[in-house]
């Protein structure tokens, strides 16, 4: 087939950067009215590839055509002209500014002087009505939730006129729910004549919203496959290239002493009073749809927020610095990784030690950094976690999102902490990978760690947890085994139905 009639064709696109070959002689194509999935491991090289087609970088080699003509964009600017909107994988939205400012930036009707915000806003508000979405305007959006930021991602794309929509791991912040009206809209979308294509590492998305699916792995491509002919077992095979095990194996927890004990511990605005504790050797899950009070308890419990009630870590109160709560042995995974996590500008040798920097055995006699020490710890870490490229010396922000993911991870187990208070440990990881997490996960448990685990994941949390809470509104709701935890008795959990409210 010809390059006329087709959305988008790449033809042997080829990136290479220092340590890697993050695309090599990539073809590929998009048709007008499909949604096109692109999935690979972390690193296979999805974001670059993406990142060309948008004009944020050029390839090294290859060429492009847009609806069956040459394009070789040179920035954003000629991507959006090509009717090209991204909606990226960290979002690049500016958050001190209202929503309406962020869809006329850089692209202000009438005079560059000054912004038409009245026809700005008129325009968005058909679009909005046309496309069955609402967003507040004049919000500013670092208040809005991230299910409301990636709509004003998408929304501005539309303004701009995008008819073809790339969408670089869209749902890893989203509830199920916001996910759900973000595949409806796609499809309304593409069946309008548009095209999109798809970034995720959740296979049943890939397989519940798209045409057809390429695999890439290594910078190639390894295939493309019709969506509805597929099986998420084939797809995980051909990403990672072996036979992936989805289910988590492990043995029954034996709980040690009390590590935590929480009682009425509430912190603003969302976290109304849980208690509960956590043994050692045990891993207590927390679910419940984002937005419920987990955020706050997560921080409460490491440190970064003040609050009330009663917290006793090994039969101590918790100290008052996130710094103390760290050095008496709590390790903390955030959800937020490039915000908390990790120093972006930092190598991996210096990110893997981060927080414990001022201590043996990194630091030494006289104070000095101890280099072979902490090039060693370095290594273990990417080796066991198998962080791509294998590289200690590589700043955070040249990583891909899972392999970074992957550094923070390694860094919190790795330091033998006696608590581990995971938030979305495996948020933008790729399924191979999550595999991997999940065993160490479990080989800490079985040494001894205390894991509380929050995620929005609930099969992460039913197959990892000895014992699931419920969050809604800020309380527990309810406490299940996972043997009880069916997803009828955890759903009416989670939307705040008790066993007793229903009687
Ligand atoms: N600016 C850069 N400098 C050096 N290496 C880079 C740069 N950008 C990306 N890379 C490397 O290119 C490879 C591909 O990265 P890319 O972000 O495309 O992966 P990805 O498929 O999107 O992975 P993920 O699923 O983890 O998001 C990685 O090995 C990454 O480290
Ligand atoms: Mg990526």
């Amino acid at each position: 087939m010809g390059v006329s009639e087709k959305a988008l064709v790449l033809k042997g696109i080829t990136k290479r950067f220092p340590l890697v070959l993050a695309n090599d002689h990539i073809d590929l194509d998009l048709n007008w009215g499909e949604v096109l999935a692109l999935v690979g491991e972390n690193g296979a090289g999805k974001s670059t590839l993406m990142k060309i087609v948008y004009g944020l970088q050029p390839p090294d080699e290859g060429e492009m055509w847009v609806d069956g003509r040459p394009y070789r964009p040179r920035s954003p600017l000629d991507a959006i002209r090509a009717g090209i909107g991204m909606v990226h994988q960290h979002f690049m939205l500016v958050e001190p500014f209202t929503v309406l400012e962020n869809l006329v930036l850089g692209l202000e009707p009438g005079s560059p002087f000054r912004m038409d915000l009245d026809q700005a806003r008129r325009e968005a508000s058909a679009l909005m009505e046309a496309l069955g979405f609402h967003v507040p305007l004049d919000e500013k959006v670092e208040d809005l939730p991230v299910g409301l930021q990636q709509r004003v991602e998408i929304l501005k794309a539309l303004y701009r006129k995008a008819r073809i929509l790339i969408l670089d791991e869209p749902t890893a912040v989203l509830t199920p729910q916001e996910a759900e009206e973000l595949f409806r809209f796609l499809r309304a979308y593409v069946e309008k004549g548009n095209a999109a294509i798809f970034i995720s590492h959740k296979l049943k998305e890939v397989l519940e919203v798209s045409d057809r699916t390429t695999v890439i792995r290594d910078g190639k491509v390894v295939g493309t496959v019709q969506t509805p002919r597929t099986s998420l077992e084939e797809l995980a095979r051909m990403m990672v290239g072996r036979e992936v095990v989805l289910r988590v194996e492990k043995g029954p927890a034996r709980p040690g002493e009390v590590v935590l004990e929480v009682e009425n511990l509430a912190a603003p605005p969302r976290l109304k009073g849980v208690s509960f504790r956590v043994r050692a050797g045990e891993i207590v899950g927390v679910a419940g749809v984002e937005g419920n009070g987990q955020t706050e308890l997560v921080e409460a419990l490491t440190g970064l927020r003040p609050h009330t009630g009663r917290v006793l870590y090994l039969g101590e109160p918790l100290p008052p610095t996130a710094r103390k709560v760290r050095e008496r042995g709590v390790s903390h995974i955030p959800e937020d990784r490039n915000q908390r996590g990790l120093v972006l500008d930092f190598t991996t040798r210096e990110n893997a030690i981060l927080g414990d920097h001022h201590r043996p055995p990194f630091r030494g006699f006289l104070d000095f950094l101890q280099p072979e020490a902490v090039e060693a710890h370095a290594q273990t870490l990417v080796e066991r976690f198998d962080v791509r490229p294998r590289s200690t010396a590589l700043a955070a922000r040249r990583y891909s999102g899972g392999n970074a993911q992957k550094i923070v991870v390694g860094r919190e187990i790795l330091r033998r902490p006696r608590l581990l208070v995971a938030a979305q440990p495996t948020r933008g990881v790729d399924i191979g990978a999550i595999e991997a997490i999940h065993k160490e996960l479990i080989r800490a448990r079985d040494e001894g760690l205390a894991v509380l685990l929050v995620s929005a994941d609930l099969s992460e949390v039913l197959s990892l947890s000895d014992r699931i809470l419920v969050m809604y509104e800020g309380r527990i709701m309810g406490e299940l085994t996972p043997e009880e935890a069916t997803e009828e008795r955890l759903g009416l959990l989670m939307a705040g139905i008790s066993p007793e409210t229903r009687r």
